[in-house]
This record gives structure tokens, sequence and C-alpha cells, in this order.
């Protein structure tokens, strides 16, 4: 038998893994490195974050990732550099943070790899008859792999497709098994380049379970601040926002998509909510000469708006509601104060209040998806609802 084979089933057979979870989401800031000591699997998981950081990445190379991310017309042979390139870079991203935690690849048993998402296609979105959903991340794992020597999960979306799903969002396992529990109703709201919400009923039914993608987090802002402000990737502390004011006209228009008609669960991304569905707004309202402090603050409340608004309409009734909120977003103090006035009474808190840093939050989550792929029982998610098929997901990567 290959020796790694062994290595793999030793890995699978003990008491505690130590986990190396990685997220790069798509408003492309940095590679969040979140190291996790896990035992046991499925309901029985018990986590402890030991270290995180995100490692921000440079002008260079959100340049080039930027020349492909999520347009329908690229550069082929630049596409395949950069899954080679990605895949390097973040190797070399998490040797650095090893040597700086003063631990060796030896001492980690896995990485639990999300790569970069470049495209996300739902039917529903792309419309092409006799295609299905699809969805791709890039960034080599087999490149991870041998630059670290440490085995890497990678890839998960794929199963989630090829068993029906739309490839995203993969929260609802990791949610359901780290902060399902009962005597609490929790909706785990992250707030990234898309906002997410997963919904975990107070008696931790999977059945009951609801996850989906409920409209643009932080990039509809980021895109918008990206063209204007040249220098600056997103507005710190809605420093910007906060001397404009909402145009309720703008508003109206923003919040003129089908995408806010079809019921949950439903995918999105930066394919729709993108510079050219605020200018499509602009035009639509008569608004195109507002001041540009005037339209982020009312980007700023649509992005809250579009998160509220599903809320009050899916579980208006939940009196004793709790908000665990994690991602980006969460630092936007405009962001969230609309948040907190659309929702009076209701409890909103982060993660943290749960025992995990609300910025390590994602990449934690793909720390369990690894998890699972070993050790895990996909049966565990049997009751599945549409999109959350009953898989473990994730291709592994050897390193010899
Ligand atoms: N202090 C802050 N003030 C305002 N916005 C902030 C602040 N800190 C972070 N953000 C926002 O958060 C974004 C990064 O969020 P995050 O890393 O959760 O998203 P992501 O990488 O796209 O991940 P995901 O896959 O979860 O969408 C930044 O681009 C920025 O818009
Ligand atoms: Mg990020």
């Amino acid at each position: 038998m290959n020796s790694n084979i062994n290595r793999l089933v030793s890995i699978a057979g003990k008491e505690t893994r130590t986990i190396i979870g990685l997220m790069s989401g798509t408003s492309l800031d940095g590679l969040d490195v979140a190291l996790c000591q896990v035992s046991d699997s499925g309901l029985q998981t018990k986590l402890e974050l030991k270290q995180f950081c995100t490692v921000a990445y440079n002008d260079t190379f959100k340049t080039q990732v930027k020349e492909i991310f999520s347009k329908r017309n690229i550069d082929l042979e630049q596409l395949c550099l950069l899954n080679e390139h990605i895949g390097l870079t973040h190797a070399s991203m998490i040797n650095d943070c090893l040597k700086r935690w003063n631990v060796t690849s030896a001492d980690i048993d896995l990485i639990a790899s999300h790569g970069q998402t470049i495209y996300h296609a739902p039917s529903s979105l792309h419309k092409q008859k006799g295609f299905t959903n699809a969805t791709l991340q890039i960034g080599d794992a087999d490149h991870i792999a041998v630059n670290t020597g440490i085995i890497t999960i990678s890839d998960f979306r794929q199963k989630h497709i090829a068993a029906g799903g739309e490839g995203a969002p993969l929260a609802v396992y990791g949610d359901h098994i780290l902060f399902g529990t009962t005597g609490e109703a929790r909706i785990l709201l992250n707030i990234g380049g898309i906002s997410n919400l997963t919904y975990l009923p107070a008696n931790r039914d999977f059945a009951k379970v609801t996850c989906s993608d409920i409209g643009p987090g932080n990039t509809l802002m980021d895109a918008f601040v990206q063209k204007h402000f040249p220098g600056k990737h997103f507005d710190k502390n809605a420093e910007i926002a906060t001397t404009g004011s909402c145009n309720n006209s703008l508003l109206q228009a923003l919040k003129e998509n089908s995408f806010f008609d079809t019921t949950l669960p439903k995918t999105t991304g930066p394919e729709l909510f993108n510079l050219q569905y605020i200018e499509t707004a602009l035009k639509k309202s008569g608004t195109e000469k507002l001041p540009v402090q005037d339209i982020l603050h009312s980007l700023t409340k649509f992005t809250a708006d579009s998160i509220t608004d599903i809320v009050k309409k899916y579980w208006a009734d939940k009196t004793d509601l709790k908000i665990y909120c994690s991602g980006g977003g969460m630092h936007n103090p405009l962001l969230m104060q609309y948040i907190s006035q659309q929702l009076p009474g209701t409890f909103i808190s982060t993660t943290r209040e749960l025992g995990i840093d609300p910025d390590a939050k994602e990449a934690v989550l793909f720390a369990i998806l690894a998890n699972e792929s070993i050790c895990g029982n996909p049966e565990l998610f049997s009751s599945a609802n549409k999109n959350t098929p009953a898989v473990c997901m994730g291709k592994i990567s050897f390193f010899s």
C-alpha cells in the first residue's frame, strides 16, 4: 500500500488532529489562516482555535487575480498560470505563518484549502440550457501539499454541485456542527464579499436548517470605493459613507432585481453584484450626479437592508432568535448600525461570544469540512434540504 494511505488512516485515527483552515474570499483582501485543534467528528466535534492570521495580498497579486476574477472573457494563459501561482503563494504564506508561530509542518496533520473563487455560476445566473450549476476555485492544492509538506484537502465545492447543490454556501455543515444547539434558535450571519446566513433551529434538527446567500456583503461598497478612491481597498470604519446620506430613489432602484424575489436557498456573487449593477441603478433612478459619499452611504444602507429584509421575511415570528455575526462587514459601524436599527429588540452579537474569532470563522469552517472528509459520516446530513446534499467534501493531495 502507498504509505500516504497509511499516514492518512493514522491521522483519521488520532484523538486530536491539528488542521489549518484556509479561506480566501471574493473580497481579495488576503488569505485567512486558522490553526485549529479538532477532536472527534460530526456533532461530537470539539474545536479549539490556536492561532489565526489574515495574510494580506499585495497590490500586484490583487491586480493579477482581478484580471480574471468573475469576468466572462479572460486570457486563458493567465488563468493557467494563476492556478499554480496562487497555490504557490498560499503555500509560502502558510510556511511564513508556521515560522511565526514556531510550529513545524510535522506538527500539522492537514491543510483545508478553499482556493480562490474566480467564477461562480449557478444555473439561475448563467441560464444556459444543458449546463448544470458551476463554480471554479483555483490555487492548485498539489502545490500547497508539496511546498508545505502537509497533506492538503481542497476543492470542496465540486462534490456539493455533483450531489445536487449549488456549490455554496458550504458554511451550513460547519455551522450545524459547531454552533447548532438545543434551546436557542440562532442565525449565523457572515458578511464577507457576499453575505450569507445559516438558520439553526433550537432543536438541532438538520432538516430545519436553512443556509443561503442573501445578497451583497462588502462587494458593492468595496468595488465603488476602489473605483472612486484609488489606493483604497474599502471604506475603513465607514469614514467616507458617514459623510454622506442615503438617497431613497437610488436605494429603491438597487433593490429592484429578481434575485431578491427568488426564495431561499440561493447563491450569488460579484458576477451579479458589481459596478455594472450600481451603474444600472444610478441610471434607473436618475441619480448619476449624486456626490460619491451619498452613493456609498446608499450602498451601505442597501447592503444592510438586503440582510435585514430576509431576516424579517423568514424569521419575523422568532422573537427569541439570536444573531451571531462574522466576516469583515461587522467592522463597518454604519452597516452594523443599520442592521441593528432594522431589527429592533433582536439580540445581535458576534461568534466571539460562541468561542470563535469572527474574522477566523470561515477558515475554521473549512478545517471542520476537512475533518469530516477524513473522519466524518455524511449520514449526519442525510435529512438534508434542497441545497444541503449529504456528502463529505474535498479532494486529497499528498506531498510525496
Ligand atoms: N474596519 C473596517 N471597516 C469597514 N469595512 C471593513 C473593515 N474591516 C474589514 N472590512 C470589510 O471586510 C472585507 C473583508 O471581509 P472578509 O474577509 O470577511 O470577506 P471575504 O474575504 O470576501 O470572505 P468571504 O468568502 O467570507 O466572502 C473588506 O474588503 C472590507 O470591505
Ligand atoms: Mg477575506
